[in-house]
């Protein structure tokens, strides 16, 4: 079993990424979906894109971080768990992307930093269905990534949710 840890910042940087995306997707589901565009929503909208934007710069920063720190031991199926990865961080980005210019195009923006009202509704947008579509997709991704880990925990045994735990390295 490799003893391999994450840097501190990689770890702190991974989890935080990891709550803020499902804060997201949950509140993002679960609330701002179902919420009507009256001026009560402005607040949680702005919310949503300023949290969706960190979680944009916080990916970027998981990214930086994996190319400059020491790398860790293959793991088995490791092409796998690379596209995995890549696929994570890819959605995210185009999240991010998405939302911003479904934003910027439908007044969303200018409601929430410049004070103009919401427009009554973003059903008929294409930008809305593809945020919505990708949030899909991520999530059922953030499932296999979930599942992969535990796989390795519990059935390899190759101790790899370790490298990513918080606190004090075992000596
Ligand atoms: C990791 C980043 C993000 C995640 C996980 C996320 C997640 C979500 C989710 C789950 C929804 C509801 C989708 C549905 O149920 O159909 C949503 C809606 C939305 N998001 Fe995001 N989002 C992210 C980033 C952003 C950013 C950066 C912006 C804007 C700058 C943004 C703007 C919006 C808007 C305008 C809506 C529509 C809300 C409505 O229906 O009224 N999102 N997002």
């Amino acid at each position: 079993m490799s003893t391999f840890r994450y840097a501190p910042s990689q770890i702190l940087v991974h989890w935080l990424a990891a709550a803020l995306i499902v804060f997201l997707l949950v509140t993002g589901t679960f609330v701002l979906a179902d919420l009507p565009n009256s001026a009560d929503k402005v607040g949680s909208l702005r919310v949503h894109m300023i949290l969706g934007a960190l979680a944009g710069v916080l990916v970027v920063a998981r990214v930086w971080l994996r190319r400059r720190r020491p790398q860790p031991p293959a793991v088995v199926a490791e092409r796998w768990a690379r596209l995995g990865h890549m696929g994570l961080n890819v959605l995210v980005l185009l999240l991010v992307v998405s939302g911003a210019a479904l934003a910027l195009q439908s007044g969303v923006a200018d409601a929430v930093f410049a004070g103009a009202a919401l427009p009554e509704s973003l059903e008929g947008w294409t930008l809305r269905k593809v945020h919505g579509l990708l949030t899909r997709l991520l999530m059922a991704l953030i499932a296999v990534h979930v599942l992969a880990a535990l796989y390795h925990q519990w059935i390899v045994r190759d101790g790899l949710l370790l490298r990513m735990r918080p606190g004090k390295p075992r000596s």
